[in-house]
């Protein structure tokens, strides 16, 4: 069987324009640079063919010194461990380990030293380097492999574990990634969370022992706890200053990440899937390959750091990432689980009124024998409720193709109500333990993704949807969730594979929709933001950050998902939480894909007129907004208003987005809000848009500046009680 590794090989062979090994060596010291247009990772052998990490940084000029760099380290460390580039355990190491194993026979000892190292370039900006490290006392070996995107500055990083024992090994632990740092001091910053507050950041200095961010929630694996965070080294990095490192996993099931102070005062960063309850039995020649671990590094403060990462998504991760979105009408907020076709062929009509392009057609579609009319019931039963939709979705598609909008549908199809046809016919499809009373999670209960035919119906209930209607245009993926009483039938006596196999087996079905629909737009939700990862956005064009839209919440959650995800697949909807003016909650929600979860035929003409005129303003801007270069100007943290912005490649125009988030007497803008990204050789018009009919603007009618008084002086929007939000548009101008 040639595993997704050896394919990424193979394909790489036959891209490759060339294959070759490289590295520097001196008196069988091989040394092994991991090199991006900005960034380094120096990797070494020691004498005894070790593999240290000697330095992660800004790249050296004379690359002929990354052999003089571990020199200059007197730091003790006796057990010559700590900077192990993927440390083993049970034999000289004393450490946090990489990686731990049972050998067929029973030892739990592990070393591993350099053998070789093959660098694959794949095409101009992406190269894979692939270093193998083999135990000498057992056959059993491991192939560090880190992908580099040099432009862009972004590494993947993952580990493919194989052996030729004379019987089965035991994975006890198996990270994608173990990196040392090194640098006067490191912060973390964290993101933490839970149902509509997710994202919630955290910075704090480490310290010496272990901290450890992780999930064990199987499924819907960030509602606690994001896997994307920051290091700032020597001192928190600012966002225009510092050095900091992104990181996150590419991995939708339960991760972990530990952060660990070592004696010698540096940093030690192991990531990976996280190994609680999840022991991996592997056979001879087969192969464990981890997720990817994925990073960048700035020495130019939070928001290069950023910009890298959302530049990199949009190239590589992210379906159609450089393509277009549409914007649509949800109708989960507006009616829940209360609708008929009259009622919808209603809110088809109010698509075209609104004038967005696509009606999105939430949860309550499905299931008769157990009617899906409120979270109860139904899910499993991927049948359209015959009392609310007696003619069928294909019916709505054609009526909403009529009316010159597009069509998409919600569904859930990892899990299962008790209450539905599926759970009878198949109890053995359902992830529970055999003899201890069952646990839901909103009623529900996940469906067995590690088994194959398991997969064939979950793929299947997007297939048909698609064959039944082939104008189908859009889907929205929820998963609401967690995994309790983890047991599968299907797995037997392998059941600490559950959790991984569920991940490989969710990756499963997303790589065969996505093989057989590569295009179609889909929204990757889980009860809001339980599950945003690279690991998953490789099959989506788009994420769901969260149910809560309030929009001055959703000023703080968009502003730190920012730091990790492109605005193109931030899904934004306006709704009615909240008090807020409809012109705040658009503004708000134009800062990504924008959308509209709304009784449209409720707005008054003021707010109607007022949606068309943003929805006009979005269609000129939402080139800059998907594809342009974002930068945080004053962050909602520290002031009484938040301003970001948005500049195109050539940096002829840009759009400001500026809110109001404190309350208290006399708040708002009292100084100009210095821009960022323009051409200070430029003149910039400074325009005020989304306003209300007849609304004049304060900053004026006719403000023309140079990028360079804008970047220095900057401009205020003057942000209010009276001007809760304001948008800026900048053209250039002779
Ligand atoms: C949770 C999602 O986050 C909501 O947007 C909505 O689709 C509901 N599920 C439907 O049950």
């Amino acid at each position: 069987m040639i595993t997704a590794y050896k394919k990424h090989i193979v394909s790489a062979l036959v891209l490759a324009s060339s294959l070759f090994i490289t590295g520097v060596a001196s008196a069988q010291i091989i040394t092994i640079p991991v090199e991006t247009q900005h960034n380094a990772l120096i990797l070494q052998t020691d004498a005894d063919k070790n593999l240290k990490m000697v330095y992660f940084g800004t790249r050296l000029s004379n690359t002929d010194e990354y052999t003089q760099i571990q020199k200059m380290y007197k730091q003790s460390d006796d057990s010559g461990v700590l900077n192990d580039a993927y440390t083993p355990s049970g034999s000289t190491n004393l450490a946090e380990p990489a990686i731990t194993v049972i050998h067929a026979d029973g030892n739990t000892s592990l070393n591993l030293v350099y053998v070789n190292h093959v660098i694959t370039k794949i095409d101009d900006d992406v190269s894979l380097l692939t270093i193998t490290l083999k135990d000498p006392a057992y056959d059993f070996e491991v192939n560090l492999c880190y992908k580099t995107f040099f432009k862009e500055d972004v590494t993947e990083q993952w580990s493919v574990i194989e052996h030729h024992e004379k019987g089965t090994v035991t994975l006890s632990k198996f990270a994608s990634a173990n990196l040392y740092l090194k640098g006067d001091g490191f912060w973390l910053k964290q993101y933490h969370g839970n149902w509509a507050s997710e994202m919630q950041p955290e910075e704090s200095k480490l310290m010496h022992g272990i901290k450890t961010i992780d999930t064990k929630l199987g499924t819907r694996a960030d509602l606690y706890a994001s896997s994307a965070f920051m290091i700032s080294m020597d001192k928190p990095a600012t966002e225009d200053e510092g050095k900091v490192l992104y990181g996150a996993m590419e991995w939708s099931a339960n991760f972990k990440e530990d952060f660990e102070i070592d004696p010698a005062n540096n940093l030690r960063l192991i990531a990976g899937i996280n190994n609680a309850a999840s022991a991996y039995h592997l056979k001879p020649g087969e192969e464990f390959t981890t997720p990817a671990f994925l990073y960048t590094y700035s020495d130019h403060g939070k928001g290069d750091a950023s910009r890298k990462l959302q530049g990199w998504a949009r190239k590589y991760k992210i379906v159609d990432g450089e393509g277009p979105r549409v914007t649509l009408l949800n109708n989960w907020e507006s009616t829940y689980f209360d609708f008929n076709e009259d009622k919808l062929k209603e809110l088809l009509k109010n698509t075209k009124k609104l004038g967005v392009d696509l009606f999105l057609l939430d949860d309550g579609w499905f299931g008769n024998k157990y009617p899906r009319n409120s979270d109860n019931a139904g899910l499993g039963d991927w049948q359209e409720n015959r009392k609310k939709l007696p003619n069928g979705i294909g019916s709505l598609v054609k009526e909403a193709t009529a009316d010159g909008v597009k069509f998409g549908i919600w569904i859930e199809p990892e899990m299962v109500n008790p209450a539905s046809d599926l759970y009878h016919k198949h109890p053995d499809w359902v992830i529970k333990q055999p003899n201890r009373p069952e646990k839901y999670f909103r009623n529900q209960l996940v469906l067995d993704l590690t088994n194959p035919k398991v997969q064939d119906y979950v793929f299947g209930i997007v297939d048909s949807l698609f064959i039944k209607n082939p104008a189908l245009a859009y889907i929205k993926w929820d998963c609401n969730a967690v995994i309790y009483n983890a047991y599968s039938s299907y797995l037997k006596k392998d059941q600490s594979h559950l959790y991984i196999d569920y991940g490989r087996g969710l990756y499963n079905v997303m790589a065969r929709m996505r093989a057989k629909y590569p295009k179609v737009p889909m929204m990757l939700c889980s009860g809001g933001g339980g599950r945003v990862d690279y690991g998953a956005l490789q099959y989506f064009t788009e994420y769901w950050p969260s149910d809560n839209t309030e929009p001055l919440e959703r000023v703080y959650i968009q502003w730190e998902y920012s730091y990790f995800f492109p605005a193109i697949a931030s899904s934004n909807h306006v709704t009615n939480w909240g008090k807020e003016p409809i012109k705040y909650r658009v503004d708000v929600a134009m800062m990504g894909r924008l959308g509209f979860d709304i009784v449209v035929s409720k707005l008054s003409g003021q707010e109607l007129d007022f949606c068309h005129q943003a929805l006009k303003n979005y269609d000129n801007l939402k080139d800059i907004i998907w594809h342009g270069d974002q930068y945080r100007l004053h962050s909602p943290w520290d002031n009484d208003a938040a301003s970001l912005m948005y500049v195109n490649s050539s940096r002829s125009q840009a759009v400001v987005f500026n809110y109001l988030v404190n309350n208290r007497y006399n708040s708002g803008t009292k100084v100009p809000i210095r821009l960022k990204g323009l051409d200070p050789q430029k003149k910039y018009q400074v325009k005020e848009i989304n306003l209300y009919a007849g609304a004049k603007s304060s900053i004026g009618d006719n403000l023309v500046l140079t990028g360079d008084f804008l970047m220095k002086v900057g401009v205020n929007p003057d942000v209010n009680e009276g001007r809760t939000s304001v948008v800026l548009q900048l053209d250039e101008v002779e």
